[in-house]
């Protein structure tokens, strides 16, 4: 057991090896996406008995426009099917779902049902899950700094995609690559790092908790010392 003050507040996750999981059992590399909803639906029920109040997901990069069209249309297709698919079980458990980065690159079909279900989902008081998608650091970097200097404003923070959303305790990486691949780079300032070399179509309940663990032995000291 974990003491609740030890449970991050936001935890984040690089969901990385759908390919090569894909790849080990001879299937084309969209057969690890689909496999990695199952892992998604089970690190969000996780974060919610745990009592994590946000998770966050890199679903998709802007780097990721430039994989072959047919990877990149399948993931944009399983996201509508698993929103659909999944509203239900969010509303009933309380569940405030969000999609945040570069909007404008996704089809209006798909920007359209998400901005539905963000709405049906905006009063619930359970846990924030959200999803990066066409989401990266520089980019969301760039975009806030643009609105801030138009606003003629001086505090970078509530113009980024995550305002309001405290920066992520935890990160965690799957399948063995230890890199922060243009992801979260100003709100990652503080954030704790766990890698694990399970792939993500793998990742479980205890793959989770044992992140969680490991997080609550770690110091954090942000840039102070020890009293
Ligand atoms: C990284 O693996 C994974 C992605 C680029 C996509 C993640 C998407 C999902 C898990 C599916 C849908 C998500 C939601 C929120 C319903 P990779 O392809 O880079 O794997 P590799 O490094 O082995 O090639």
């Amino acid at each position: 057991m974990i003491k609740p003050e030890k449970i991050p507040v936001h935890v984040s996750i690089i969901m990385d090896g759908n390919g090569r999981w894909a790849q080990e059992r001879g299937k084309e590399r969209v057969y690890g996406h689909a496999a990695g909803v199952e892992s998604v639906r089970a690190v969000t029920e996780g974060c919610a008995e745990l009592g994590v109040k946000y998770l966050s997901l890199f679903a998709f990069s802007e780097e990721n426009w430039g994989r072959p069209e047919q990877e990149v249309s399948t993931l944009m297709k399983l996201m509508f099917k698993s929103m659909e698919e999944e509203f239900d079980t969010l509303m009933k458990n309380g569940v405030r779902f969000r999609v945040l980065g570069n909007r404008a690159r996704l089809s209006p079909e798909l920007d359209e049902a998400i901005s539905n279900i963000e709405r049906a989902t905006a009063a619930n008081t359970g846990l924030t899950l959200i999803i990066m998608l066409s989401y990266s650091g520089k980019w969301d970097i760039q975009q806030a700094a643009l609105r801030m200097a138009e606003a003629g404003a001086h505090d970078l923070e509530p113009f980024l995609v995550t305002a309001g959303i405290p920066d992520p305790d935890l990160i965690i990486r799957t399948s063995g690559e230890k890199r922060i691949s243009n992801y979260f780079l100003w709100q990652a300032a503080y954030s704790e790092f766990v890698f694990t070399d399970t792939l993500w179509p793998d990742f479980r309940k205890e793959n989770l908790s044992a992140a969680l663990q490991e997080f609550a032995s770690r110091k954090r000291r942000y840039g102070k010392i020890d009293k």
